[in-house]
């Protein structure tokens, strides 16, 4: 029957060594959306956490091992107080109710951001999560929340100058590979693809040093309506790309050189 392909005609279209091993996701676009609406904002950041259920039901079904979702930036503190509340409820509601279904799907749960400013029972439940999900290994996700890459960078580079200034670090041995372990993402392979909606076209401080070889797509979509289909369709644009890394194009794939002049 003609109509809205099937997901096995995804499965057909991307083969799974194609797809992303790790897509991480800046979902923007909750306010417009409640906007566009006549609806408060707190209606749009709440349909937003549907969208954040759809989409890691989503990767999971679609074989992505590590999915890793922008919740909260340590600028977005600058906001009113009471938008802020409601996204620190919503973090709060998130894990309680879907903290289960997470782990008994073999979600790894992983938290990413600064914890020192957060509210007590925020960090426990935070903590909790990562604890009762430690021993799962079939997809990962990362929740960056309170979370700054330049701050990650920051803390990382006075973690390591700590260390060798205490003498356990050869200054010498500080390579990439170090320094990335010194992150917090550390363990994570980098995003492949790094998804933003909104028609917004800007990193806002996300995964700065991971995401140097990543792919970027951007999408028109509200958050709040991101479903499988968008999450497919960004993945089929990403798997017909030609990642390089510096290298050059494979010479059999390359354009080929008119001599007949
Ligand atoms: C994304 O939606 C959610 C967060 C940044 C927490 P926004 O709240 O930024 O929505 P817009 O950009 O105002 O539409
Ligand atoms: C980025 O969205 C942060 C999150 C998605 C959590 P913002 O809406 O805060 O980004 P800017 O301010 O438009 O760059
Ligand atoms: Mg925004």
């Amino acid at each position: 029957m003609p109509g809205a392909p099937t997901p096995d005609d995804f499965a057909a279209r991307v083969p799974r060594h194609a797809r992303p091993r790790h897509i991480a996701i800046i979902m923007d676009g909750n306010g417009r959306w409640a906007k566009a609406r006549g609806l408060q904002r707190k209606t749009g950041h709440e349909q937003g956490v549907e969208a954040v259920r759809r989409t890691v039901r989503a990767a999971g079904d679609l074989g992505i091992g590590y999915l890793t979702l922008y919740g909260f930036s340590a600028e977005n503190w600058s906001r009113p107080e009471d938008e802020v509340n409601d996204l620190m409820g919503l973090l709060r509601m998130y894990i309680r109710k879907d903290l289960a279904e997470l782990v008994s799907n073999g979600v790894r749960i992983r938290i990413i951001g600064r914890r020192d400013n957060l509210a007590p029972d925020i960090i426990k439940l935070i903590e909790d999560a990562e604890t009762r999900s430690a021993g799962n290994e079939e997809h990962i996700l990362t929740i960056a929340f309170n979370y700054s890459a330049r701050q990650e960078i920051a803390d990382a580079a006075r973690k390591l100058a700590e260390r060798a200034a205490a003498g356990e670090l050869d200054v010498r041995a500080i390579d990439e590979a170090v320094f990335a372990n010194a992150l917090e993402t550390a363990g994570l392979p980098d995003p492949d693809l790094v998804i933003r909606t909104s028609g917004e076209k800007r990193l806002s401080n996300f995964l700065l040093w991971q995401s140097a070889y990543a792919e970027f797509y951007f999408d028109e979509v509200l958050w709040p309506d991101f479903d499988r289909a968008h999450l497919e369709k960004a993945i089929e644009v990403y798997a017909d790309r030609e990642r390089r890394f510096g290298g050059r194009p494979d010479e059999d794939g390359g354009e080929p050189i008119d001599r007949a002049g």
